[in-house]
């Protein structure tokens, strides 16, 4: 069987890892396409290196750019390669521009996509990555999801379980719950020295880590300026590696003045650094979605800056607490009162999602 993966952006690089590595045990051949969606060394390279991911065959350059514009170069790019190498399946992750542009290429050629991180729904259809998962999901012919409330999502849209065999026909194209491959890839990296070591600037005596990089929270330079004021009147450090997005509306509406007081304001961090960054944090403030399912493996109590979260599971036992307004940052935080549960799996996901692609498309 010959898979075509599409990457583009950093969480779909650590994704990757752990499913490229049980393709490659179970005897799938794997090319790798990066549309070049994140580029700089430190949201790209640095992770290749560090996660030992295959070297992409296929690298289309596309870069940034307006949504229409830059799906629409990924859209040509893709189709470009699939119609070249004619692959069983390509593999998406997740909910970026390089997903919605590798299943739409795919689907339009007849090529079965396989969406990983399927039936995520965040019920706010003004972010960018909610139109992108409805659409992947829609486009898909197998939809492997990462919790049970994905599931849930997907039956409430007319999908149907893959246990129930193999269906047919429009809306039923098949679903399975298989954990989620970000617990994979958390369990094999986290026991690297490197994690151990974390980031060797953090500051002793105790930090919160913070990452914000969402649209909802960057594209209004009032809002961003007030999440900044916010986390500089922190009664600690705040850890604040910065998302080249963040940075470039900092810079463009000068709001350099505002990263001040207890803010410590460091590059993109490489995986391993971040995870140590992580684990050794009294608490985490996000708005990323990869960093709030760490948080909650982790268990390390968590606020995610927005008004609601696809990742529910992690509101339960208030591990994670949802914030969507400045003013009221520091009194969201409260001390968790309940058990965390294994609710992204046993950290299986990428080899049961590589047998499942065996078993609908090998041959
Ligand atoms: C994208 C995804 C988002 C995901 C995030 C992960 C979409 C619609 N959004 O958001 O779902 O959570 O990746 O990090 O696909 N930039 C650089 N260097 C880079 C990459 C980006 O400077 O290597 C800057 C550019 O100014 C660019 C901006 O960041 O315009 C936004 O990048 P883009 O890839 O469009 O979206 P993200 O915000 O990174
Ligand atoms: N991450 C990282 N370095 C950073 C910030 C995040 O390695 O400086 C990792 C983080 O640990 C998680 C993933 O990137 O595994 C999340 O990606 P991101 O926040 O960019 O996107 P999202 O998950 O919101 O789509």
């Amino acid at each position: 069987m010959k898979i075509l993966t599409i990457v583009g952006a950093r969480p779909q690089f650590i994704k990757a890892g752990p499913v490229s590595r049980a393709m490659a045990s179970q005897g799938v051949e794997e090319i790798l396409v990066h549309t070049g969606q994140h580029y700089d060394l430190e949201m790209s390279s640095l992770f290749f290196k560090e996660l030992d991911l295959p070297e992409p065959k296929f690298h289309l350059g596309v870069g940034s750019g307006s949504h229409g514009s830059q799906t629409a170069s990924m859209l040509v790019g893709i189709e470009r390669v699939v119609m070249e190498i004619q692959p069983d399946a390509v593999l998406v992750y997740g909910d970026t521009n390089s997903t919605l542009a590798g299943a739409l290429a795919a689907s339009k050629l007849h090529v079965p996509v396989v969406h990983i991180e399927a039936g995520l729904r965040s019920w706010n259809r003004r972010m960018p990555e909610e139109l992108n998962r409805i659409t992947v999901d829609h486009l898909s012919e197998l939809l492997l999801a990462p919790t049970h409330q994905a599931c849930e999502n997907l039956r409430n849209e007319g999908f149907q379980e893959l246990t129930h065999g193999n269906p047919s026909g429009t809306h039923q194209q098949p679903y399975a719950w298989v954990g989620d491959v970000m617990l994979d890839a958390l369990n094999h990296h986290l026991q690297s020295p490197n994690a151990r070591r974390a980031c060797p600037e953090l500051p002793t005596g105790g930090y919160y880590l913070a990452s914000l990089h969402r649209a909802q929270n960057t594209d209004d330079p009032e809002l961003l300026k007030s999440w900044l004021n916010a986390f500089s009147q922190a009664d600690r450090p705040v850890v604040f590696p910065l998302h080249p997005r963040t940075k470039a509306v900092i810079e463009r509406f000068g709001l350099q003045e505002q990263l001040g007081g207890s803010l410590k304001i460091l590059p993109p961090l490489g995986y391993l650094a971040m995870l140590g960054t992580q684990r050794g944090a009294a608490a985490i403030l996000t708005d990323s979605g990869g960093v709030q399912k760490e948080a909650y493996i982790l268990g390390v109590p968590c606020i995610t800056l927005r008004q609601e979260t696809e990742w529910t599971e992690t509101l339960e036992g208030g591990w994670n607490r949802l914030c969507g307004e400045p003013s009221k940052l520091w009194e969201s935080l409260g001390a968790p009162n309940g058990d965390r549960k294994p609710v992204y799996g046993d950290g299986t996901a990428a080899p049961k999602s590589v047998a499942l692609m065996l078993q609908l498309f090998g041959h």
